[in-house]
């Protein structure tokens, strides 16, 4: 579902509110450049994850799903000095591309990327002790929320934001009969979210340059 409006709304709010950004430019164009699939969030949602890291005053960000690293550049940019973002990402390729990224943007030190299925890391980095993470932002495969869900819990502390990416898809997301896995884990996700005494949650519906879907917030108590 897309819509000239919004896609003209979104270049309006850009525009008006973003700073003009070469490299992210820069970085938009090395992925499209190496063929990755246009699913990254937009520069709109960029920011907006950029301002609820300055506002949790994260210093630790996990992020579940790093494609070429747009999302990781708009959070790690949000870090102090001594933060760090761990950005987890299955394809060896995306992450080739991410870290060539991150290195163009200057926060290659900042951003610890790691390339394998989420499902290993995820247990790695909690018997590490690398959390509680401040923001966690699921964006990865679908199917696999309502464990990333479960990890994300363990690795937060009182007060983390986990926002999860999605949880809209033009409204899919309604139809309890779909065999769609994605649409199944997300589903599955809002049951978990709805039932987790643990957690204050809701979800924004979002139109923009990437159409109609929606992100969850989930704040832990
Ligand atoms: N957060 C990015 C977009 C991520 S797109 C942004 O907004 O810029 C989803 C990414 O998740 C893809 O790069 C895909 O390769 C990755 N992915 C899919 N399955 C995964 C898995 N099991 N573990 C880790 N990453 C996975
Ligand atoms: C898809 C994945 C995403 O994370 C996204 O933001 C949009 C689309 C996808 O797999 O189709
Ligand atoms: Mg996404």
């Amino acid at each position: 579902m897309h819509s000239p409006l919004w896609e003209e709304m979104d270049a309006f709010i850009v525009e008006q509110l973003l700073p003009a950004d070469p490299v992210l430019d820069d970085v938009q164009a090395a992925c499209e450049q190496a063929g990755l699939p246009a699913i990254s969030v937009s520069a709109a949602q960029g920011q907006m994850l950029h301002i609820f890291a300055r506002m949790m005053g994260a210093r630790r960000i996990l992020e579940i799903g790093t494609l070429g690293g747009y999302s990781t550049i708009f959070l790690a940019r949000a870090l102090p000095e001594d933060g760090t973002v761990v950005t987890l990402e299955a394809d060896a390729h995306h992450a080739a591309v991410a870290r060539a990224n991150f290195t163009r943007a200057g926060l290659a030190e900042r951003i610890d990327l790691r390339v394998a299925p989420a499902i290993e890391t995820l247990p790695l980095l909690a018997a590490e002790g690398a959390g509680p993470f401040d923001l966690i932002f699921i964006d990865a495969d679908k199917p696999s929320n309502p464990a990333y869900l479960d990890w994300a819990l363990r690795l937060s502390r009182p007060g983390t934001l986990i926002v999860c990416d999605n949880v809209v898809r033009a409204g899919r997301v309604l139809d309890a009969e779909s065999e769609d896995a994605s649409v199944i884990g997300i589903r599955r996700t809002y049951e978990i979210a709805g039932a987790e005494p643990r957690l204050t949650a809701t979800a924004v519906q979002t139109v923009g340059t990437k159409g109609y879907d929606g992100f969850a917030l989930l704040l832990v108590k």
